[in-house]
């Protein structure tokens, strides 16, 4: 059982998404989720999280003693230092092969925190990163109004990688990013929709010529859509 634990400012938003599909049913058997209310953790008697930022400047920043006492409330759910990410779009890009650091022999579990507003004093980011090797991720160049949907995507794509959550194991592996080629085509039943017919290899049943055909389709559509990730395959 792994547990992930989320820091927010937005504890409602948890598990939304994450409480469907395999994700949804592996909760309680593969995974458990708790959710640390940032707000829970201000001293005064407004709740107050965020300020104005030092030097002045558009929007508030969260306060580094709210965040920190808010992340020390996680890790005291561990006995193991867990691995803990920070969501912002100035983190490293998430990628397959960091969802495959965050899991490798991980038995300690996964604390997100989730930043909002500009951000967040940055002392406490350094204390964390420093003291726990907590590691920024962004999940792209784009910016979103805070971590909170990045931090499900983490989740999501982290706990489909332990062994069992998903009910058939080898799609895990054949699937795009995982052999740096992009998915096949798929097509199911009808044979014929919209005048357009299922290829014909397909119904062939022979294995190896329709493994042939997918390999080929999978390069196209990789050389087509995605130019930097066949170059890397060629090599
Ligand atoms: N917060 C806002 N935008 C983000 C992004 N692209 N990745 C991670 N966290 C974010």
């Amino acid at each position: 059982m792994i547990l992930v634990t989320v820091v927010t400012i937005f504890p409602e938003m948890f598990p939304g998404a994450l409480a469907f599909s395999l994700l949804g049913a592996g909760l309680g058997k593969f995974w458990l989720l708790k959710v640390i209310d940032i707000r829970e953790f201000a001293t005064d008697k407004h709740k107050t999280v965020d300020d104005r930022p030092f030097g002045g400047g558009a929007g508030m920043v969260m306060k580094a003693d709210v965040v920190d006492i808010a992340l020390k409330a996680a890790l005291n759910f561990y006995s193991q230092l867990p691995k803990i990410i920070f969501m912002t779009p100035r983190g490293h890009v998430f990628s397959q092969k960091i969802a495959k650091e965050i899991m490798d022999g991980n038995d300690a579990g996964i604390i997100i925190l989730c930043g909002r507003y500009e951000g967040i004093d940055q002392r406490v980011i350094d204390f964390w990163k420093k003291r726990y090797n907590m590691r920024d991720v962004s999940i792209g160049d784009y910016i979103l109004f805070g971590g909170e949907i990045p931090a499900m995507v983490i989740i999501d794509s982290c706990l489909r990688l332990i062994p069992g959550i998903m009910n058939n194991t080898e799609s895990t592996s054949s699937e795009s990013f995982s052999i740096d080629l992009l998915e096949y085509p798929q097509y199911t039943k009808p044979r014929s929709w919209n005048s357009e017919d299922v290829p014909s290899i397909l119904l062939s049943g022979n294995h190896k010529e329709i493994a042939e055909w997918r390999t080929k389709k999978a390069e196209e559509i990789t050389k087509n859509v995605r130019p930097d990730l066949w170059k890397s395959y060629k090599k």
